[in-house]
């Protein structure tokens, strides 16, 4: 499996601009991109400078030594990459497996060009079967939030901490929620929206329409696919 990522992480390295502001995702792919990308840099071979999407990228970007850049310099990014838990065949996205959809939600937006990486055990058939489906939450308004969730039929679940008692707290100190769909997704953009309505929700992990390309990682190749 990580060989699969190290590939998927090796063939996105070939989009890196020679200069600029990029977006660097979370999650263990991305570990794995930070790490070529830091080479890179270290080589002179590209100049960019990231917006980190977590503390975990933050933190990626320090140990190797990437220049550090934030939205407010650079509102307009020519480009992220950043891994998901689920891709299907339109390239929409299910993302927050690492609780950090919300600045991945943000960056991806400011984004000219969003570049996912995954091994291939994430293509699916439709969003939410397998995986659930992230929504960060404003913890004033959980149990209103999960109320509402409930009567439109769909199961939820808070996130629990590991390392710590009690529910996760993310990057901005809200709490996640995992929602269980009782049967596939049919309008993604709209159930995305329908979520974003209920007010204490403060984004989905769904990302419909966002990706340009999904590179894909199998133990000894990568594929790309495009829009
Ligand atoms: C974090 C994410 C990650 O990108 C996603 O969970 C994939 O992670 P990994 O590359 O470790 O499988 O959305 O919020």
């Amino acid at each position: 499996m990580s060989e699969a990522k190290a590939n998927a992480a090796r063939s996105v390295l070939k989009l890196l601009p020679r200069e600029g502001a990029i977006g660097l995702g979370s999650g263990s792919t991305v570990a794995l991109f930070a790490e070529g990308l830091g080479r890179q840099v270290s080589e002179g071979k590209t100049k960019v400078s990231v917006v980190p999407t977590s503390y975990q990228a933050y933190r990626l970007a320090v140990e190797y030594k990437i220049p550090l850049t934030n939205l407010d310099l650079n509102p307009e990014l020519l480009l992220t990459v950043d891994g998901a838990d689920e891709v299907d065949r339109q390239l929409n996205l299910t993302k927050g497996g690492g609780g950090a959809l919300l600045r991945e939600k943000v960056v991806a937006a400011a984004s000219r060009k969003l570049a996912i990486i995954i091994d291939e055990s994430k293509l699916v058939d439709n969003l939410g079967i397998k995986f659930p489906i992230p929504i960060e939450v404003l913890p004033f308004s959980l149990g209103f939030v999960r109320r509402r969730i409930d009567t439109m039929g769909i199961a939820s679940s808070i996130r629990e901490s590991q390392g710590k008692l009690g529910p996760v707290i993310t990057d901005n100190g809200n709490f996640i929620i995992d929602l269980k769909f009782p049967k596939p997704i049919s309008d993604l953009a709209g159930t995305s929206t329908g979520l974003k309505m209920i007010p204490g929700v403060v984004e989905t992990g769904l990302f419909v329409g966002m990706a340009n390309e999904v590179h894909v990682g199998t133990a000894t190749k990568s594929y790309v696919l495009k829009k």
